[in-house]
């Protein structure tokens, strides 16, 4: 290994947390979640009524999250999940669309939903559950004033409106037969949808496009927005050109570092730094380096063959081994701080929460990030290291949208006891 290269892994190390780095986080980090003014905004999400599996009846969701919009329908209880998934076309998110446009692309795609199932001319609106997966002020679980679009979304004529008003108002004036009776956010969705399957799901945690959790607190499931923390972050110089170049510079700091919108072009930075443009000159443009390439941390074989595959798929097979190595370790480094810093979060929580000496409590995560290969692991470690004990983590597959349908079932009826 070169002396410039021995140099270039030293600087690596700036990705490592220690143990005493992760605690004095999870401080300023635990502090927050009771500031005033902090930067987690602790939404209230207005579900009281939680879904005790027996309800019944046709169901539909909408599930707008940052990359897709999907549309499903249910017949509760046992009915299977019939969902229509479409990518959200980039000028929706743009500074040149309407709120208006949105909400027609977002009715459009319900309709054809509607429309395969036959009820798209029914005399009877059909309950509609909306997970929109933005940071929301709530005063009722049919009302929902957007706050700040987050991940790549800067839609105008939306952020201080009724998200719920503006699309029952679309679906009305569509005439299509839908009405939207609860609106949900991504993670109270998951946490919802987890606590069909077990008890004591307290926890709801996204690690996808972006980030959040929100946990139930005796009362009602309150929406942290933690993706908005912004104190004693470890930042790299990586971090910091990743969020002046972002739509939303300053904020959602705490996503930036560990979620999927940005955990490619953080990586992608850092090998031009080590590795540079001259060994890997099809990765110089901004967003060359998707998150998904990340999963070439999966290569176990003894010469790095997958790796060397994935380069020369992508126009470049000059590296050595020991290149290969190094463009490895920085896509490892890379997403074990994100997992290290989502134990740091969940740690917190567990920990604020004050469960009774010895309680089990469950967590429901979703997300492609918390997929990737090496994550869970990863993340269980740190946690162990932390000293978490009696939480059960359970990935729930497509938690946001399953969640949308029972908090439309479970706003429909009478408060009952929770399965919480
Ligand atoms: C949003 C949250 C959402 C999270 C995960 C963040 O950017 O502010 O409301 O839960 O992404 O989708």
């Amino acid at each position: 290994m070169s002396q410039n290269e021995q140099k270039m892994l030293h600087k690596l190390r700036q990705l490592d947390l220690s143990l005493p780095d992760l605690m004095r986080i999870h401080e300023a980090f635990t502090s927050e979640l009771h500031a005033e003014g902090s930067s987690m905004k602790m939404l209230s999400s207005c579900v009281h009524n939680l879904p005790t599996g027996k309800e019944t009846g046709v169901y539909y969701a909408l599930d707008l999250g940052g990359t897709n919009l999907r549309a499903l329908r249910k017949e509760l209880p046992h009915g299977k999940i019939d969902m229509i998934k479409q990518k959200i076309p980039k000028y929706l998110m743009s500074e040149n669309a309407s709120g208006n446009e949105l909400f027609l692309f977002i009715a459009t795609v319900l309709l054809r939903l509607m429309t395969k199932h036959n009820e798209h001319k029914a005399a009877k609106n059909f309950p509609v559950g909306f997970t929109f997966s933005f940071p929301m002020r709530k005063t009722a679980l049919n009302s929902a004033f957007l706050i700040d679009w987050t991940k790549g979304f800067q839609t105008p004529g939306v952020v201080n409106e009724d998200v719920c008003g503006l699309l029952n108002m679309m679906l009305k004036n569509l005439e299509i037969p839908a009405e939207i009776v609860a609106v949900i956010n991504d993670t109270t969705g998951t946490q919802l949808a987890g606590s069909l399957k077990h008890e004591n799901c307290r926890v709801g945690i996204i690690l996808g496009t972006g980030t959040n959790a929100a946990y139930y607190n005796g009362h009602e499931i309150i929406n942290t927005e933690w993706g908005g923390f912004n104190k004693a972050l470890p930042f790299t110089q990586a971090d910091i050109i990743v969020d002046e170049n972002s739509p939303n510079a300053g904020k959602q700091l705490f996503e930036k570092m560990i979620s999927g919108m940005y955990l490619g072009e953080i990586t992608r930075l850092w090998l031009m730094k080590v590795l540079g443009p001259k060994l890997l000159p099809n990765f110089t443009e901004k967003g060359s380096y998707e998150s998904r390439f990340i999963n070439v941390v999966e290569d176990t074989t003894a010469n790095l063959s997958q790796v060397q595959n994935f380069l020369t798929q992508h126009g470049m097979s000059n590296l050595t081994f020991e290149q290969r190595q190094i463009f490895k370790t920085i896509n490892e480094k890379v997403l074990f701080r994100s997992a290290d810093l989502l134990a740091m979060g969940l740690f917190s929580m567990w920990k604020d929460m004050k469960l009774p000496e010895g309680m089990h409590i469950n967590v429901a995560i979703d997300g492609a990030v918390y997929a990737k290969p090496g994550y869970q692991n990863r993340f269980k470690e740190t946690l162990k290291k932390l000293g978490v004990k009696n939480v059960g983590l359970e990935m729930v597959d497509d938690g946001s949208g399953t969640g949308a349908i029972l908090a439309a079932a479970a706003a429909l009826k009478k408060p009952q006891v929770s399965k919480l």
